[in-house]
């Protein structure tokens, strides 16, 4: 017998990644065949510990049911936002992520333009390969500046002002990282800038504290700040006319703390999962802090956010906006300033096709009535 049916001509796929984990691989491949090799993957990619927090963190945001609405219209589906006074395209922002340079010569300048093209708030680190002022001068959204506070509280101040100066709208202060975590991979390898590179927002960081250590028996490093306490976020609220965002929030009673010390805005993150390993996932972190918080100010996640139903279910939690650190960092391995864009643009489209398909046309709809219970 003769097959007779005639097969569907099927069209190779025009797009080279159609969602973050498609991004991942090919950001994997590329670093993987460049200068820099399987380190720098494992530097992007690695959490801390047996990481299990970085595999909880996108588990907990999946694991979460949605039980849509039918029959709502939703023919003009809005993602529009304010934040600190901006308005902004879309909740979804770009978290604070060190030294672009290593994953594409588009660097910062490349991410900015993403963030740009895509009506998305960029938060620049503190250690980055570009200026701040750099940056600024590059930007058509708005910018964060993000703050390592230093032992050296002159030059964490002339920071914040250089920020504010440049025009950055909010100074996020992290303070999940007052000593190093157990990243065992990068800890093997003493992970360092390649040359030719520098952060370029500091002068040079000296030998790091404990370099005379073995691996395995240091804790502290010089650009983290051990002695940093909530005093030190009442000093830089005070310091400075910028909205403080406190990033690395994990709990309602430190989320209360945050706010009775000056800051205007909660940032609710495990840092990707990089520090301490078995930190809760911030999908269940989350609900707390937004309760005791209540709208008094702005709260932030990020962590473990892969898919729009992801940032819908954030936003359904409390979240007022929902960042995003490796997925972009993917993009800009893979493809420079267009892959960015890439990784922005597939987490707007499937923000909208999930709001849509759970008759929720914008951003005030999205509440906790849309999760199973
Ligand atoms: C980071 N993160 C980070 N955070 C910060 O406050 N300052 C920094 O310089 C960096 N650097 C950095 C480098 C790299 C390579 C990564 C992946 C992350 C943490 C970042 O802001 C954010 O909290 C997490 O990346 C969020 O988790 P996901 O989205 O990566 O899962
Ligand atoms: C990191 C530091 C730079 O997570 O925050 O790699």
């Amino acid at each position: 017998m003769t097959d007779t049916v005639e097969r569907p001509h099927v069209e190779p796929a025009a797009d080279p990644a159609l969602n973050i984990r498609e991004l991942r691989e090919a950001a994997l491949q590329q670093l993987r065949a460049g200068a820099f090799g399987q380190p720098m993957w494992d530097y992007l990619e690695g959490g801390s510990g047996d990481e299990r927090s970085l595999r909880w963190n996108e588990e907990a945001w999946g694991e979460i049911r949605l039980s849509p609405h039918c029959l709502v219209g939703v023919e003009d589906i809005d993602t529009s936002t304010t934040l600190f006074g901006s308005r902004l395209a879309s909740p979804i922002g770009l978290s604070p992520a060190a030294s672009h340079k290593i994953w594409h010569p588009d660097g910062e300048l490349g991410v900015t333009a993403a963030a740009g093209e895509a009506g998305m708030v960029y938060c620049q680190s503190t250690l980055g390969t570009t200026s701040m002022e750099d940056v600024a001068a590059a930007a058509t959204s708005p910018l964060w500046f993000q703050l390592y506070v230093r032992r050296d509280r002159d030059l964490t101040a002339s920071l914040a002002q250089r920020a504010a100066a440049a025009g950055y709208q909010a100074l996020v202060v992290t303070v999940d990282t007052p000593v190093l975590g157990a990243r065992d991979t990068d800890r093997r390898r003493s992970v360092r800038l390649p040359s030719g590179m520098a952060f370029a927002n500091l002068p040079a960081l000296t030998a790091r504290v404990e370099d005379d250590l073995p691996a395995h028996r240091r804790v502290y490093v010089e650009r983290l700040d051990p002695t940093l306490r909530w005093k030190d976020i009442t000093w830089l609220a005070e310091l400075t006319d910028l909205p403080v965002v406190v990033k690395g929030v994990l709990r309602a009673d430190d989320a209360a703390r945050a706010l009775d010390h000056g800051a205007a805005g909660v940032w609710v993150s495990n840092h990707g999962a990089r520090n301490l390993d078995t930190v809760v996932p911030t999908a269940q972190a989350l609900p707390a802090v937004a309760a005791e918080v209540a709208g008094r100010a702005p709260v932030i996640v990020d962590s473990g956010v892969r898919r729009g139903t992801d940032v819908l279910k954030a936003l359904c939690l409390g979240a007022d906006a929902v960042f995003v650190g490796r997925p972009y960092l993917y993009g800009l391995a893979a493809a420079g300033r267009e892959g960015a864009l890439m990784a922005l643009h597939m987490l707007d489209t499937e923000l909208r096709m999930a709001m849509g398909l759970c008759g929720a046309p914008d951003l005030a709809s999205l509440t906790p009535d849309l999760l199973w219970h």
